[in-house]
């Protein structure tokens, strides 16, 4: 009985759960040249087109100021929102923002 168990949890793995990782973008490289389009659309008007920020208090990507950690804790933050950095969450899907992320570390 239970010697039979394994190939098939191994089978419903290959069915379910890589198409579930790759569905979720797991398995999927971020893609800087979206994330380029929507850094201008909205984050450029504060953190400039270059990664100079343009808005007292906003941390200068071309310097790296607020990069050092990881991609996980900058997608938090991004959809959180703090004082003037607006709340993306809702506007951006996590997919996007984290495509913005590889943007932003391309940056400095
Ligand atoms: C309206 C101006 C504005 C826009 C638009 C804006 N930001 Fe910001 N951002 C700020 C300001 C100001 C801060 C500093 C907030 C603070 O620490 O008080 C900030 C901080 C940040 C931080 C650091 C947050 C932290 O918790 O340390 C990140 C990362 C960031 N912004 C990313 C983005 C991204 C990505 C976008 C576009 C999707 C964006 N911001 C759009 C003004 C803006």
């Amino acid at each position: 009985m239970t010697r039979s168990l394994f190939p098939e949890i191994r089978l419903r793995f290959v069915r379910f759960a890589v198409p579930m990782l790759l569905a979720c973008g797991a398995a999927q490289a971020a893609d800087t040249q979206k994330g380029r389009q929507l850094y201008v659309t909205y984050c450029a008007v504060c953190h400039g087109e270059s990664g100079r920020s343009t808005m007292a208090g906003a941390p200068n990507f071309d310097r790296g100021e607020s990069m050092l950690r990881s991609d996980a804790s900058l997608l938090a933050a991004i959809r959180a929102g703090k004082n003037a950095n607006p709340a993306f969450q809702g506007i951006l899907k996590d997919r996007e923002i984290l495509d913005v992320i590889a943007y932003l570390r391309t940056l400095n």
